[in-house]
């Protein structure tokens, strides 16, 4: 969206903004010194490097370079334009914006009439259930599940009618191109007739919205037993499922500050669990727990439940989203729920009371719940099954981390067994063995890891080694960050010659900064610059810690290596040229060369 913010609005959003109150929604944050520091949001990793400073209103990632103010946080996160990002801001710090007009209508986001498309058909349908009779069915049914209307407002529930093409007709009355909206999945088409057509019909519809709260797909259930139960969008360029966790958006704030997420089959368990005062619930999409999505959930907090079903598939998918979550450093207890039921079924049995004590008391370590599904279908009165069980057990422990914790499962096993401590670490011993020898015959060579490493796969090593005249700019930036006189007299001395292409271009936006009268400010800066990688940069330097001020000789030096190293590299290369000219008896390049040569050679002994 191309809008107009009048410049003293932003300049108030920016100053009443604060920039730890702004990541924190995101990024769990732990006050360390003059810094916040957490885990970064732009790359996986277990340990923070993200720090933020709330003194320079920038935060900065030491592991993968990401950096900016909070203006520009919005933007990489959550895929922000620069106005939208303002927007949201000027809500959060009560900041009043005039009405925005388009500019340029024509310059839109990517993708944006597919978001819009969403957003359109959630509202229509929205309308359909609450206001026609066409959705009176559905709102009884509803009604019949307990889902009130203020839960059907807050999920922006709907209903999408038995008939053929009601959305395809308002897509077409709206100019809204339909084969783009084939491919956001809203509609489909008939081989044969190649007639368009609803691709939800009949159903509930929930809407499903991405991180930055856009609809972006749809979950729509059949009204009683039709077939198939749940009807899902397709993946498309806007609703990646394996990215994508339902009602995220609702339940971050929750999920952050209670610090702890709860983890759903279904939506109805969301909703449900909601109406039942527990605010921090999220879902997956019908499709097993990804990686990406505990990274997710990893970034707001570090601890989860599993609320899954209590039937076979449930305890076994509660297994497998557990140990992903594990493996991203996520706290997990299970939550199970007896006879079958699923958390919506006993939040109707039992009520919401229950419900939460269920979650909050009942659930148990992961490693608890594991256990308990090991002993499943053994009968351990059969020495066989005892034996086998009590290696399954110490395969699951013998890799926790904890030595309290483990001590704790093995006491377990003792008690349980009448078994010596003994005894169970000479068997966790051969089983670790065992394991060792198996992961050894699937580990990949030093080459492959190599590639791996090569291709991006693994972290890379941050690279601290500069040359001098690297240093010598970066430092020479930093200054000139904090201080209009010395960019002034850098502009003098240096000009554009520095010798790495983004300083040089950084060297030019300060210049034009301040040659526009702006005052020394970082985060103000940032936003003068337009390239990410740039801004990144910024937030690097600024992070250095330089004095600040600089004395004439240090300065000086700095100049010199900067200005000298490019000649004395040029020297060589023209004293190699030189000789491949005499070589080739091509006298006329050989005296040009001869001069320049001299020339390179009187400038650097004057410096
Ligand atoms: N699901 C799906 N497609 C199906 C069945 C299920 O995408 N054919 C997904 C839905 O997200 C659903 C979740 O898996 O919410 C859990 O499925 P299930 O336990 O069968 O449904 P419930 O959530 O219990 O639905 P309801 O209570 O409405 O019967
Ligand atoms: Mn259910």
């Amino acid at each position: 969206m191309a809008a107009f913010i009048p410049e003293e609005k932003v300049a108030e959003v920016r100053e009443k903004v604060d920039i730890v109150e702004v990541i924190n929604d995101y990024v769990q944050l732990k006050k360390q010194g003059k810094h916040y520091l957490g885990l970064c949001p732009f790359h996986g990793e277990n340990t923070p490097s993200f720090s933020v400073s709330p003194e320079r209103q920038l935060y900065h990632c030491f592991g993968c370079g990401a950096g900016g103010n909070a203006i520009s946080f919005l933007m990489e996160h959550d895929g922000l334009t620069f106005v939208e990002a303002i927007q949201s801001l000027a809500a959060k710090t009560n900041v009043d914006l005039p009405e925005l007009e388009d500019q340029y209508p024509g310059e839109r986001e990517q993708h944006q009439s597919k978001k819009e498309a969403h957003q359109m058909a959630a509202k229509f349908y929205h309308h359909l259930l609450m206001n026609t009779e066409q959705g009176k069915e559905a709102y009884d049914y509803l009604t019949a599940r307990g889902i009130s209307e203020e839960i059907i407002e807050e999920f922006q529930l709907g209903y999408a009618p038995e008939r053929n093409d009601m959305l395809v007709q308002l897509l077409e009355k709206r100019e809204y191109d339909l084969e783009e909206m084939e491919e956001a999945g809203l509609i489909l088409r008939q081989e044969s007739t190649w007639q368009r057509y609803d691709r939800f019909r009949g159903r509930v519809m929930f809407p499903i919205h991405n991180q930055r709260g856009q609809a972006v797909a749809f979950g729509g259930r059949a009204l009683g037993e039709g077939k198939p139960k749940y009807l899902n969008s397709p993946e498309t360029p806007i609703f990646l499922k394996h990215e994508t966790l339902y009602a995220f958006p609702k339940a971050r704030q929750a999920i952050r500050k209670q610090d702890e997420a709860v983890l759903f089959e279904g939506y109805m368990d969301v909703i449900a669990a909601w109406k039942a005062g527990v605010k921090n619930g999220v879902a997956g999409l019908g499709t097993a727990f990804s990686k990406r999505q505990a990274e997710q959930i990893r970034k707001a907090t570090d601890k989860a439940v599993i609320a899954y079903d209590g039937d076979n598939a449930g305890r076994a998918a509660a297994w497998k989203t557990g140990d992903t979550l594990v493996n991203q450093g996520v706290d997990v207890r299970v939550a199970l729920f007896p006879e079958q039921m699923d958390p919506d079924d006993f939040i109707q049995a039992r009520g919401p009371e229950a419900f939460r004590k269920q979650l909050a008391e009942r659930a148990v370590p992961f490693m608890s719940f594991k256990v308990q599904e090991l002993r499943e279908n053994k009968n351990l009165q059969n020495e066989g099954d005892r034996l086998a069980y009590i290696e399954e057990v110490l395969r699951e422990t013998s890799v926790i981390s904890s030595a309290v914790e483990r001590e704790f499962y093995m006491k377990q096993l003792a008690e349980e067994f009448d078994l010596s401590m003994d005894a169970l670490r000479e068997e966790e011993r051969k089983v670790q063995k065992e394991d060792q020898k198996e992961k050894a015959a699937r580990a990949p060579s030093a080459s492959e890891a190599g590639k791996r490493w090569r291709s991006g796969a693994l972290p890379k090593k941050q690279v601290s080694m500069r040359s001098a005249y690297e240093n010598a700019e970066r430092t020479l930036l930093a200054f000139m960050l904090q201080n209009r006189e010395i960019a002034e007299e850098v502009k003098e001395r240096i000009g554009g010659e520095f010798n790495i292409d983004a300083h040089t271009a950084l060297a030019a936006y300060l210049y034009a900064y301040y040659d526009d009268e702006h005052e020394p400010d970082v985060s103000r800066f940032m936003e003068y610059v337009e390239e990410q990688e740039l801004i990144n940069l910024v937030s690097e330097l600024a992070h250095l810690d330089i004095p600040t001020e600089i004395s004439d000789n240090e300065m000086s030096d700095y100049v010199e290596q900067i200005k000298i190293r490019p000649k004395r590299e040029e020297l060589l290369q023209r004293q190699k040229q030189l000789k491949d000219a005499e070589r080739s008896r091509d006298s006329e390049a050989a005296q040009k060369l001869g001069a320049r040569i001299m020339e390179l050679m009187m400038q650097l002994k004057k410096n």
